[in-house]
């Protein structure tokens, strides 16, 4: 478990810097629920939230085989490039808050943000964490999402992306990917198929 809380330290190192996780957690408690009302909530307590839990969620992400799921992706993900400054919610996904990295080889192609023309370039894997915060303000790890770009043709219902899906306790999540996710997707049609995160949440400069 080392490994993990390492790869978190990078990843926070590089977008927060640990001195936001040193100093108060504003309006979150230890328990990494919110102590304000849910509607009274900012983008910068949603982000508290999410360094509170990070660690706990990155541990049960990881417990367990990982089954048809590569174990790299899900034991590597936060060394990848974040494409969010904070995590937001957008209003998919559940109503979850949604923080998304993209691992080398799509993160400058993925952080322009296209919606005409993308193209994601064979063997990028985007993976997006996933949080809730209910009307009392309890904070819950959520699923761990990831799309794999496959080789052209491999699989062209979904233009060449692998859904994945790990459940909070590490769990491999079965569901039918054309109906859970694809459809959905699907509808990104000059963005390849991606959603990307609410604009003013998206890193950009990759
Ligand atoms: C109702 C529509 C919908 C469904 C169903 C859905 N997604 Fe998404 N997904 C989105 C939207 C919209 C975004 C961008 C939202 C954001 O990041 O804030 C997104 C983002 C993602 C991303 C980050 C890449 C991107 O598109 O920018 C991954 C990975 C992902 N979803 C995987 C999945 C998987 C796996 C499933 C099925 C288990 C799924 N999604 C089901 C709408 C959906």
């Amino acid at each position: 478990m080392k490994r993990i809380f390492l790869a978190t330290t990078v990843a926070f190192g590089g977008i927060f810097g640990l001195a936001t996780l040193a100093q108060s957690m504003g309006n979150v408690g230890a328990d990494c629920n919110l102590n304000i009302p849910r509607d009274a909530m900012s983008y910068a307590d949603a982000h508290n939230v999410y360094l509170c839990m990070a660690d706990k969620m990155g541990t049960g992400y990881n417990t367990g085989d990982k089954r048809w799921i590569p174990a790299d992706f899900v034991r590597d993900y936060r060394t990848w490039t974040p494409a969010s400054t904070l995590p937001a919610d957008p209003g998919v996904h559940g109503e979850r808050f949604l923080f998304t990295y993209v691992n080398s080889v799509g993160a400058s192609e993925y952080m322009k943000f296209k919606d005409e023309g993308a193209k994601m370039p064979v063997g990028t894997v985007i993976a997006k964490e996933s949080f809730s915060i209910n009307s009392k303000g309890k904070a819950k790890a959520g699923p761990l999402f990831f799309m794999q770009k496959v080789a052209a043709g491999t699989s062209p219902k979904t233009n060449d992306w692998y859904y994945m899906a790990v459940a909070p306790s590490g769990k491999p999540m079965g569901v039918n990917v054309f109906k859970a996710c694809n459809e959905c997707h699907s509808t990104y049609e000059g963005s390849d198929y991606l959603g990307y995160p609410e604009e003013d949440v998206r890193r950009t400069g990759g």
